[in-house]
């Protein structure tokens, strides 16, 4: 079994966001154990303080690193002892950044790898910059800034489930989509035949209704490298 643990300020959020969908899935399915850590709990003081002002001045605050390193290495810590291999060898730290690398589906797969995930969202204007050395990677979902890392977490976490073994149903594929292969998804049709709207007829392509495998096979893989010529050229260079 898997292990996904979010280090968040907000575990209220994450947790009631694994009550859905392909999380809550997997977990029914005992293929992952999914863990909201507080980072609030590492806080220093009566106050449990986290964040400070920045030296150098600044807007905003900075996460403390002595407070995240902790949160990171208690964490750590329980996910290898609770995973079946003791020598952490398949355990993996990400940060949530925007100045990560950019997510995409190789990274994944690649983190499917991984017996045990540990994500750390911050929240504010960011980490203390020795945070930095006690990951294994930073990664972003996309060049704009969100509050926090929660939703970076939440994303990942659902890209690598769906393609762990068993999450999804057998009538659902993880393959046959969007940048399996780096295509985007061929054009999807189903009922009615013919829709009427607007005095327009708007018809199903031929090809699909003759049953005809080997040429619907032929078209989407065409269809599929238009669109992606036409879109996001980007991912055919
Ligand atoms: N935290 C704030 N914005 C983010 C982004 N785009 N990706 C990952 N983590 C973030």
């Amino acid at each position: 079994m898997k292990k996904i643990s979010i280090i968040t300020l907000f575990p209220e959020f994450v947790q009631r966001y694994s009550e859905f969908g392909i999380i809550a899935r997997a977990i029914q399915k005992r293929l992952v154990k999914f863990t909201a850590i507080d980072m609030r709990k590492f806080g220093l003081d009566k106050r449990k303080t986290v964040d400070d002002r920045p030296y150098g001045g600044g807007l905003g605050m900075v996460l403390r690193p002595d407070v995240v390193v902790k949160a990171i290495q208690k964490t750590s810590k329980v996910s290898s002892q609770a995973s079946r291999r003791r020598d952490r060898g398949s355990s993996r730290i990400i940060l949530l950044t925007p100045q990560g690398k950019p997510f995409n589906q190789a990274h994944a797969k690649r983190l499917t790898k991984y017996d045990n995930l540990i994500f750390v969202s911050g929240r504010y204007e960011g980490f203390d910059e020795r945070v930095r050395k006690f990951v294994d990677e930073e990664l972003s979902i996309g060049d704009y800034v969100l509050m926090g890392g929660e939703l970076p977490a939440l994303v990942i976490s659902e890209a690598v489930l769906r393609l762990v073994p068993g999450v999804l149903g057998k009538d659902e594929s993880a393959d046959s989509e969007s940048f399996s292969d780096n295509l985007l998804e061929y054009p999807q049709y189903t009922k009615p035949e013919v829709f009427e709207i607007n005095s327009k007829k708007l018809r199903v392509p031929k090809v699909l209704l003759t049953g005809h495998h080997a040429n619907v096979a032929k078209w989407r893989k065409e269809e599929s490298e238009k669109r992606t010529k036409k879109r996001r050229p980007d991912l055919l260079a």
